[in-house]
């Protein structure tokens, strides 16, 4: 796991990404590349082999988003790693909360780093979602 550049990584970041979000779970293109990536600080969880095996974000503002393990490589801590390193990375900004978009039955994985439910569920990318916020 390590702290990524969207400029040198993005190869990488985008092929896990598109393997979870765009092949596994049907979102299109031009939601995924919503232009705010190379904004962003990215955390790139690597296999031993050096392989890309998940990736995650921290926007400007404090979002944390774009959480994605390959589906070979869940239940095995890649997940906390990234939530991890991101909160670092956040609390490293002097951010006070950040919170996020959680697809609703991702929302224990959060619950479990302190993350709190704000709110009605939505749908966003047709996929049902809820925010979450947890202060730093
Ligand atoms: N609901 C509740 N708890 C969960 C969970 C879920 N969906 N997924 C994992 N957990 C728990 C694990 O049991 C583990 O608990 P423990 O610390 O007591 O052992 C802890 O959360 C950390 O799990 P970890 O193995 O690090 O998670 P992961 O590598 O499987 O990654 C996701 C979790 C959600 C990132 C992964 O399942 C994923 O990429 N899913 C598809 C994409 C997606 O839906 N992303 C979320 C967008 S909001």
């Amino acid at each position: 796991m390590r702290l990524a550049d969207w400029g040198a990584d993005a190869p990488l970041l985008r092929a896990v990404r598109e393997a979870v979000f765009m092949i596994e779970q049907g979102v299109p293109a031009e939601l995924e590349w919503d232009g705010l990536d190379p904004d962003c600080a990215h955390a790139l969880a690597l296999s031993a082999r050096g392989e890309a095996i998940g990736a995650a974000r921290l926007t400007p503002d404090g979002h944390i988003g774009r959480m994605a393990v390959l589906a070979p490589w869940r239940g095995q801590g890649v997940g906390r790693a990234l939530l991890e390193a991101m909160l670092s990375e956040a609390r490293r900004r002097g951010f006070p909360q950040v919170a996020l978009n959680a697809q609703t039955h991702a929302q224990g994985f959060y619950q479990r780093f302190g993350f709190a439910r704000q709110g009605d569920e939505f749908p966003d990318a047709g996929i049902p979602h809820v925010r979450m916020t947890l202060g730093l």
